[in-house]
């Protein structure tokens, strides 16, 4: 047996390798000390026989396979063809080499009889996340199918004994629940092409006693397959493994002879609390996965046509909201569904990427041109993988769209998806947003799904990536939204490509104050769109006050998506005055370290951002107290010897400004040091419902 140890600064995974064996992971945790015996790691950790066992109690370790007894899922599954045949292939993967780099480890395995090689790529990145991949090729001359291949296998360490998993909905994305590792395990799939409002593409495993979590994501825009097995059959030792790795729905790879395959790649994360989860994932996405991030400039405040003006568009009227959006602060106005071909309602004319005249008779230009006058760039939605059947490319091309010959094409949101595996139907895409790009000053496209994609697609993520790598390539500036009814396509792979997401369709600052923290768990509020929604809101029928939508709407990539002419002036003088003050915050809580604080009471959510000498923490009360004074909001991530200066930036929250002890005081900020903010905290007024701060720090000079 070998030991081979892979460290961060942090962090240490110890392998245990036997050649023509198994491969396992013996140790994942703190950073251990150089020169410590990793034979004693694995001494420490082993465990003897016991009864009803095989003989050989199986090790699932890093490619559990059928063979030897284990009872969980198989991390490669193959099928061989016969003359008349497709049998499933019973494996035997032997660890036959393995490569040491400085954060790589690299593990080759081989299965002689079926003459196949899987390498297991392990690998830290520079914030601290240790990605996998598999590859799988077949040098030899038998036909196969390949029915699976997990990108992640963990062993997962003992002292994680639940985990949270986010399930959702439409404008319900990413439901947390939290249960404890059960013998019947955890499976969820996604099979709608894409990884779903659901986000089964990410994981948390929990040590409650020490509040030590580990995070998990699959870096995939198609389906995924997330499961934890505990071995109840074989072993029975109460081991649990957890793997992830894309969906398989769309059918099995062919592996011919020199066929190969490379899963999407999957990451982990260990950090001692969910906050510190929150970092080292947001500093893995800036470093490493968003597209040239350093050269990105200030987050421009949005205004959106959708919830404003929906499909009733008109020069005058865009023009008359661009106009009102400017005065608001605006920085970028973009406009919605809505402006091509015969487009006045969601039936219609998908595919058909040219400005309508009806709407535009002069065309685009007039318009954009009064945009840029007012001092906003311009954006524009699509939906570039779809097609209507009442188009003019599907009358065209009724062959382009996802179907079964000879089969009904049943639609959603009257719709079909267009086949991305297809190069001819990529370069008609593309052709299409290349002219719009050249031809109009667009600053940004909202890249909308709005279907899943049935029936099922095998290449569809494939050319997706490909077709905006290739308009990405040509057009080096544009900004893109992933947007799929929201937040139905979140992952980093597209995040690879994309410069920010849309979390829901859902802008009730209520829902978000769920739906933010669930994405910023692991997503940075740099590309969560946010966005203050009209009231009532046209989903949940909600009527907030505009200071506690638009207080909610900093804590992300802030816009509006209301229409300004039916706000009061006093709303939209509230709303100026916070987009203001993201103005002034923006460099903050887009740089900087998030925190998400605790409070006694379930319906306070608190997040704060710490970045220099500056922090910034929205604090806000959904329902009713049930003590007059809520108990003082504690802060986090400061230095406990420093002194801050702590003001709440105004306007205040009307109501709540009453109960508010010393508002001068607040004006001129109190000064307290680090200690005292994260161990008393502070008494804000929260006592009604819907009622946010903003809560302002300035570190003083020592
Ligand atoms: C989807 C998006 C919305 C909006 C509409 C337009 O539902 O999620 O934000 O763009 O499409 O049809």
């Amino acid at each position: 047996m070998d030991f081979v140890r892979l460290d961060g600064e942090r962090l240490t995974l110890v392998f245990a390798l036997e050649a023509g064996g198994t491969a396992d992971c013996v140790y994942l945790g703190a950073r251990l000390p150089e020169g410590e015996d990793l034979a004693m790691i694995a001494a420490a950790a082993a465990r003897g026989r016991h009864e009803n066992q095989p003989d050989v109690p199986p090790v699932p370790g890093l490619l559990p396979e059928g063979k030897a007894g284990w009872s969980g899922t198989p991390a490669v599954r193959l099928r061989q063809y016969g003359d008349h045949t497709c049998k499933e292939c019973a494996t035997d993967f032997r660890l036959a080499a393995w490569e040491e780099y400085p954060s790589e480890v690299i593990l080759h395995f081989r299965d002689t009889q079926l003459d196949l090689d899987i390498e297991q790529a392990w690998r830290i990145e520079r914030a601290e996340i240790v990605t996998t991949q598999a590859s799988i090729w077949n040098p030899g001359n038998r036909k196969l199918a390949l029915d699976r291949l997990s990108a992640l296998v963990l062993p997962i360490p003992r002292r994680f004994t639940h985990f949270t998993s986010f399930a959702g909905r439409w404008a319900g994305e990413m439901r947390e629940a939290s249960c404890s590792i059960a013998p019947e395990g955890f499976a969820r799939t996604s099979t709608g092409g894409k990884p779903g409002f659901g986000g089964g593409n990410w994981l948390i495993l929990e040590d409650p006693t020490s509040g030590e979590v580990l995070g998990a994501h699959l870096s995939w825009s198609g389906d995924h397959d997330t499961r934890i097995d505990v071995d109840l059959v074989g072993s029975a030792d109460g081991r649990a493994v957890f793997q992830m790795g894309a969906g398989w729905d769309s059918g099995a790879i062919d592996l011919a002879h020199d066929g190969s395959h490379h899963t999407p790649v999957a990451m982990i994360g260990l950090a001692s609390d969910r906050s510190a989860l929150a970092q080292r994932f947001h500093a893995h996405a800036r470093t490493t996965v968003l597209p040239a991030r350093k050269d990105w400039g200030p987050r421009k405040v949005h205004l959106n046509s959708w919830e404003a003006l929906g499909f009733n568009l008109s020069e005058a009227g865009l023009i008359a909201l661009a106009e009102d959006a400017a005065a608001l602060g605006i920085e970028r106005f973009v406009l919605d569904d809505g402006w091509f071909g015969g487009r006045r309602n969601d039936q219609t004319s998908l595919g058909d990427w040219f400005v309508s005249p009806d709407v535009f008779p002069k065309g685009l230009a007039p318009l954009i041109a009064r945009v840029h006058d007012l001092g906003m760039d311009f954006g524009l939605w699509v939906e570039p993988e779809m097609v209507s059947p009442d188009s003019d490319l599907y009358r065209a091309h009724p062959d382009w769209c996802l179907h079964t010959q000879g089969r009904d094409r049943p639609t959603m949101r009257g719709q079909l998806a267009l086949d991305l595996g297809r190069a001819e139907v990529r370069d008609y895409l593309f052709e299409c947003l290349d002219a719009l790009l050249r031809e109009h000053a667009i600053a940004y496209f909202k890249w909308d799904h709005n279907r899943d994609l049935f029936p099922s697609a095998p290449r569809q993520t494939e050319g997706f990536y490909a077709l905006l790598d290739h308009l990405r390539a040509t057009h080096p500036h544009i900004e893109i939204e992933s947007c799929s009814s929201g937040g139905g396509r979140i992952d980093y792979g597209v995040l690879q490509r994309v410069h920010r997401v849309w979390p829901s369709d859902n802008n009730d600052a209520i829902e978000r104050l769920r739906i933010i923290p669930a994405w910023s768990q692991f997503l940075p509020l740099e590309v969560l769109g946010s966005h203050v929604g009209p009231s009532p809101n046209p989903i949940t029928g909600r009527r907030l006050a505009m200071d506690f939508r638009a207080k909610v709407a900093v804590f992300g990539h802030m816009g509006v998506e209301a229409d300004p002419a039916r706000m009061t002036d006093k709303e939209r003088k509230c709303l100026a005055a916070h987009i203001a003050l993201y103005k002034a915050w923006r460099g903050v809580l887009h740089e900087g370290a998030l925190h998400r604080l605790t409070h006694p009471d379930a319906n306070i959510t608190g997040m704060m951002v710490t970045h220099a000498d500056k922090a910034l923490a929205l604090v806000a009360q959904t329902a009713f107290s049930p003590v007059f004074d809520a108990a003082p909001v504690r802060l986090a991530g400061l230095e406990p010897e420093a002194r801050y200066r702590v003001t709440l930036p105004e306007p205040w929250p009307p109501r709540a400004k009453h109960y508010l002890a010393n508002p001068d005081v607040w004006r001129e900020g109190l000064v307290l040091s680090g200690t005292a903010l994260m161990t008393q905290g502070l008494a804000l007024p929260l006592t009604h419902p819907e009622t946010a701060w903003l809560v302002a720090l300035e570190r003083l000079p020592q």
